[in-house]
């Protein structure tokens, strides 16, 4: 493996290492996108290689329309908890799906290639879709090969993702290579998934066995990136845990969801190994433990409110990131699908 490849993964050579991921602009961030999927997106960031960001506003729409202007006051939160947390658009192209038209343009030869049944059998188009399937929009359908294009007009080599996205990017690997085998070519690169590891998963604070997500009913289960001292007070305290003192080593931490959530989170922030912090507090009660944890979940995320809050105050600066962002990713993915065009016949004047 060289320097430049992201860690953990290769890719073949005919292919210089490129990172792409796409975020839904679903509205608030919590602590679990910050530590599973933010901040390795801000560790990936390097000289050697690319880093693309895309907001993918095309596929928010694919579940329900939105109201316009939510529409658009989600993709510039989004942009700010980003950027406040370290994403330098200045390193990284972070950007809007909508303001490149080549996604769709793209999206709509993938939508050629791709096969009815190949779509049928994505989990998410089953659960998004739920038993009126026929009332489900052709966008949420189509949904898969949007973001297939979102990948391959860039020839990312690497998209690192959540668990729930791997058929997706399984799909995109099987429209790449039916593609390259219809038309006897190598055009599309097979993308490697960079699946977030278990231990970067942000559990609920009321219980340990589900995500912690935006879309849980009791705003008590997560902490959101926005929240103020008090109320990440208030909510860690109240985080549901088990009578027991804390272990000194990770396997105490088995069969104890809760215990081990809370524990992940301290290490995650603190930049520290379970173990390392285990050493620290085991034998701890957690009337100890959570004013320990709450302290530093305020240090390390006040600045990123603080800043996210004076970004949304100048709006035209966040757009003016997108726009410029937007340019950036526009000049590697017009030859691409200019060539992809050709490959297909399209006669370009
Ligand atoms: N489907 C992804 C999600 O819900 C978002 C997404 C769209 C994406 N296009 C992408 C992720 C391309 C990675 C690469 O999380």
């Amino acid at each position: 493996m060289t320097a430049a490849q992201p860690e953990g993964v290769q890719t073949s050579p005919a292919f210089t290492p490129r990172v792409f991921s796409g975020i839904q602009p679903s509205g608030g961030l919590t602590l679990g996108n910050y530590l599973g999927a933010i901040k390795r997106f801000v560790d990936m960031q390097a000289d050697d290689f690319e880093t693309i960001y895309c907001v993918v506003d095309l596929h928010a729409i694919t579940a329900k329309l939105l109201e316009p202007d939510a529409l658009r006051q989600q993709t510039r939160e989004l942009v700010a908890g980003y950027i406040a947390s370290g994403i330098d658009p200045t390193k990284s192209i972070l950007f809007n799906q909508s303001q490149v038209v080549e996604h769709t343009q793209l999206a709509w030869i993938f939508n050629c290639v791709a096969r009815v049944g190949w779509m049928k059998r994505m989990t998410q188009w089953k659960d998004k879709a739920g038993k009126n399937q026929e009332n489900a929009s052709l966008g949420l359908f189509a949904y898969p090969a949007l973001m297939a294009a979102d990948i391959l007009l860039y020839h990312a080599t690497h998209v690192p993702v959540g668990e729930d996205q791997k058929q997706h990017l399984e799909l995109t690997r099987d429209i790449a290579i039916k593609f390259n085998h219809d038309y006897g070519t190598e055009f599309f690169p097979i993308t490697e998934p960079v699946i977030e590891g278990a231990a970067t998963r942000v559990m609920s604070l009321r219980d340990g066995s589900k995500k912690m997500s935006k879309s849980d009913p009791s705003d008590a289960s997560r902490i959101n990136m926005t929240d103020d001292a008090d109320t990440i007070a208030q909510k860690v305290r109240k985080a549901k845990t088990d009578p027991d003192a804390l272990p000194s080593e990770a396997e105490g931490l088995e069969r104890r969801p809760e215990a081990r959530n809370l524990v992940n989170i301290y290490a995650a922030l603190a930049e520290q190994s379970v173990e390392a912090v285990l050493r620290d507090v085991g034998g701890k009660p957690f009337s100890e433990f959570k004013p320990m944890l709450s302290d530093l979940a305020v240090e390390r995320l006040s600045p990123i409110s603080g800043e996210t809050a004076r970004l949304m105050l100048h709006p035209d600066e966040i757009d003016a990131i997108l726009r410029g962002g937007a340019d950036r990713a526009r000049e590697i993915a017009t030859p691409i699908l200019k060539k992809t065009y050709d490959i297909v016949g399209m006669v370009q004047g």
